[in-house]
């Protein structure tokens, strides 16, 4: 090899790939953890880069490269000496805020920690079972929908007249109930239910107590169990069974005649895939679930149909689609910006 040659490609793009993927796993491991030294409760007061020091019992010069970084991404802001939260992280961050959203972004680990041996992940299928996954996964659900999609939701699906005149609302997997909880605040005369699975509503009957609701649950499996009959309003929200064609035949024979089925779901769109579409899509297929089974995309099961397919299907039972809606939320369980759509129905014949 002749050492005056340079190779033919700059190695630049290679570099900056692999110090933004580095510095964001750094940056990643420095918000939990400061979540679980519970920085963020402590900076509600202004508080120095010593005192952070001494109530942590670390070094204070770690500490205050620690405070600079929190400065830099926004989640602290400097005053002199003192250090304090900003908006930002007084809201989402805090341990006591109504809003906070720390499960949603400490439950990342258990996910990455799949990519931390890749190669045996990649070559031995996971099987997570279902009623061990999804207690875990609604109390993250719980945190992440309070931060504007429920109120977006809860608000729009009010202002319809089926609904107004709804006395009974079917939650459908309705994991941890905020919806049904939502929906029975501002209609109290709503009797709404909540349908999932045993292990799951042991979660959601906490947060009706929490929020001293009248919310009833109904334990069972949508796939192999009927979910009663004679409800005005059916709304589902990121359903397993949201896009299959079983599941809508059975809200079609438990809804009234002139009722409303909202189904709030992920409908991947064809075309160009990004980088994180292509992570997620990879992770997505590094575990099964036991009872429910993915299909190749993210968050997409076994027999699930397309958007138009899904209308299509819809209008062929007897419902006539009433409105789509996009929803462009930054949605933490659902990857960044998620192609969610809220689909009304109305059950005409
Ligand atoms: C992604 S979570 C959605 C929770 C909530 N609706 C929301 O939007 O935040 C999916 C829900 O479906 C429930 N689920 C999954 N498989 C089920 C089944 N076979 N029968 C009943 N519920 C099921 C889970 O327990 C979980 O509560």
């Amino acid at each position: 090899m002749n050492l005056f040659d340079s190779p033919d490609v700059s190695a630049e793009k290679l570099q900056s790939t692999v110090e933004g993927a580095v510095n964001g796993l750094k940056l990643y491991k420095l918000l939990k953890t400061s979540i679980e030294l519970e920085i963020f409760d402590i900076l509600t007061k202004k508080t120095t880069c010593r005192q952070l020091s001494e109530k942590l019992g670390i070094e204070p010069l770690l500490v205050h490269y620690i405070l600079e970084i929190l400065v830099k991404i926004g989640l602290a802001k400097k005053n002199g000496e003192a250090y304090r939260n900003t908006r930002l992280s007084e809201i989402y961050l805090n341990s006591s805020s109504d809003y906070k959203r720390t499960d949603c972004i400490t439950s990342l680990e258990e996910d990455l920690s799949l990519w931390n041996n890749l190669a045996s992940t990649l070559k031995g299928k996971i099987v997570k079972k279902d009623e061990a996954f999804f207690p875990r996964i609604v109390q993250v659900m719980a945190e992440d929908c309070l931060s504007g999609e429920l109120q977006e939701t809860v608000k729009l699906i009010a202002s319809y007249n089926e609904f107004k005149g709804s006395k009974t609302l079917l939650d459908l997997a309705g994991g941890h109930g905020m919806y049904s909880i939502a929906f029975n605040q501002i209609k109290p005369d709503l009797k709404c239910y909540v349908f999932d699975l045993p292990a799951v509503l042991e979660e959601t009957s906490k947060f009706i107590e929490n929020y001293e609701s009248n919310v009833k649950t109904i334990p069972g499996n949508f796939y192999t169990d009927d979910f009663g009959d004679g409800y005005d309003t059916i709304f589902s929200s990121y359903n397993p069974g949201g896009k299959n064609p079983k599941i809508a035949e059975k809200v079609y024979r438990s809804l009234n005649l002139g009722g409303l089925f909202v189904n709030k779901q992920y409908f991947p769109e064809k075309g160009k895939s990004s980088l994180g579409d292509l992570l997620d899509n990879l992770e997505w297929n590094f575990t099964n679930f036991g009872k429910s089974n993915k299909a190749a995309k993210r968050f997409t099961f076994k027999d699930d149909m397309s958007l138009g397919e899904y209308m299509n299907f819809l209008e062929e039972l007897g419902f006539v689609v009433m409105d789509v809606y996009p929803i462009n939320h930054l949605n933490i369980t659902f990857g960044t910006r998620s192609e969610d759509k809220i689909i009304v129905a109305k059950k005409v014949r």
